[in-house]
């Protein structure tokens, strides 16, 4: 073993670490305007490959999910399609990636909120981050359609 154990190799489940260098979760808002991850988010994740394990920015997982510009999201087939370009491309320079799920919660800004799957939001119940309640955002909504 290495003198020190930063460069030892660590086993997590089926996963080989060569290192124990965990890349820090970044967002960098470099997704395309719809949430699809894109060639330059496959050059970022696969320049940093030789990290033990890299863990992606936060990736909302729903249109409600989301909370800032730029994110990429994991909730469509193109969003998918888009993270097995970032993943082919670090795997082929010998890294690991796993994806960060997110969601934003009440903390979101309404702005991102406003349409959601053909729902507009009316009000947000309560201030966004208040700790005494729970972590969801709660809405009242219509259909657009009326
Ligand atoms: C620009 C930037 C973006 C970040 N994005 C995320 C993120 O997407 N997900 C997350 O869990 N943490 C995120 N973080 C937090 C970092 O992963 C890290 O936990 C945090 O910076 C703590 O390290 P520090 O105290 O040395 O800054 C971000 C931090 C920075 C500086």
């Amino acid at each position: 073993m290495d003198q020190n154990p930063l460069f030892s190799p660590y086993q997590l489940g089926r996963l080989m670490l060569p290192n124990r260098m965990i890349m820090a979760l970044m967002t960098r808002g470099r997704a395309n305007p719809d949430g699809t991850p894109n060639s330059l988010m496959a050059q970022y994740y696969s320049q940093r490959a030789t990290a033990g394990l890299i863990v992606t920015e936060a990736t909302p997982v729903s249109r409600k999910a989301i909370g800032w510009v730029g994110a990429p999201g994991i909730y469509t087939d193109t969003h998918v399609s888009g993270w097995s370009g970032v993943t082919d491309s670090v795997h082929r320079a010998g890294g690991r990636i796993f994806l960060q799920l997110w969601h934003m919660g009440r903390v979101s800004h309404p702005d991102f909120l406003m349409i959601v799957d053909g729902f507009e939001v009316l009000r947000i119940h309560g201030k966004p981050g208040d700790p005494d309640l729970p972590p969801l955002i709660i809405f009242h909504a219509f259909r657009l359609n009326r």
